[in-house]
């Protein structure tokens, strides 16, 4: 039997990319879409590609929606091998700085990129503890490190969209106190920083091409025994917190 995987905003970008070369490697395939049509028509590409795909309607920043995934999936399912949480937005006003950002700014980025986050994990927990190893792979990125944003000489030095940066280095905290509870378990989870991607939050100048974004994303969620957890890992290597 094929190993299950839902990666949450799989109906374009980075998700799609992943679900893609995850469906090549065996993996039977959930796309979270918070839209549907968007959802159904993104698994529909991936079927043409011979994945074993499907659809799953799943807003990250709605506890009835995530519910309802999550009951479905239970129903359908005894186990979730794979979990990655790589729906995310980037809302900063690029033009404005930290403390000029709106508060609803950040309450929107926080509610999909951390609680988003952390309320998925929590639906479909029992559904990993159920695999005899479960991958959980949280997206992040190289902004949300505060090592490399307090040295000037990095250069992400001047990246400050503040919301989101702060939104991912707190997935990164909680990727560190969900692996400290798991640690006892065959459970492994880590964040990924997929590069700087082409993509639509990326931009169409981004140097990273899709395929290269997904790779990290793809190598945590089949880690095998030995590999890390409670990591932030870009291509094989350890980012600064
Ligand atoms: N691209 C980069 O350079 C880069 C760098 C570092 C980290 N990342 C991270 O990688 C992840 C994927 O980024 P990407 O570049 O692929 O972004 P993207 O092209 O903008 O795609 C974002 C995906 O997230 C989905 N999404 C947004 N809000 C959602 C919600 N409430 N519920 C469910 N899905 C939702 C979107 O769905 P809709 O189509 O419905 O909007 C879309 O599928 C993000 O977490 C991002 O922060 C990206």
């Amino acid at each position: 039997m094929s190993k299950l995987a839902l990666i949450t905003g799989a109906n374009r970008g980075l998700g799609l990319e992943t679900a893609r070369q995850l469906g090549a490697l065996g993996f039977e395939v959930l796309l979270g879409a918070r839209d549907a049509r968007a959802g159904a028509a993104a698994a529909a590409k991936l079927r043409e590609q011979g994945v074993k795909a499907e659809a799953l309607l799943l807003n990250v920043a709605s506890e009835p929606s995530i519910a309802a995934a999550a009951t479905e999936v239970a129903a359908r399912y005894r186990s979730l091998d794979v979990l990655i949480n790589n729906a995310g937005v980037l809302l900063d006003d690029h033009a404005k700085p930290p403390s000029a950002q709106s508060l609803d700014v950040w309450h929107r980025t926080f509610e999909i990129n951390f609680f988003g986050t952390i309320a998925v994990t929590r639906a479909f927990l029992p559904l990993l503890r159920a695999a005899p190893a479960a991958r959980i792979v949280n997206l992040s990125s190289r902004l949300a490190s505060l090592t490399l944003h307090s040295d000037p000489s990095s250069s992400i030095y001047h990246s400050k969209d503040a919301a989101y940066n702060v939104s991912k280095t707190a997935v990164n905290a909680w990727t560190v106190s969900l692996a400290y509870e798991l640690r006892d378990t065959p459970i492994k989870v880590n964040a990924a920083h997929p590069g700087h991607v082409k993509t639509d939050m990326g931009g169409e100048s981004a140097p990273v091409e899709l395929v290269d974004g997904a790779k990290t994303s793809v190598a945590l969620a089949t880690l095998g025994a030995e590999g890390p957890s409670g990591s932030f890992i870009y291509m094989g290597e350890v980012l600064p917190w």
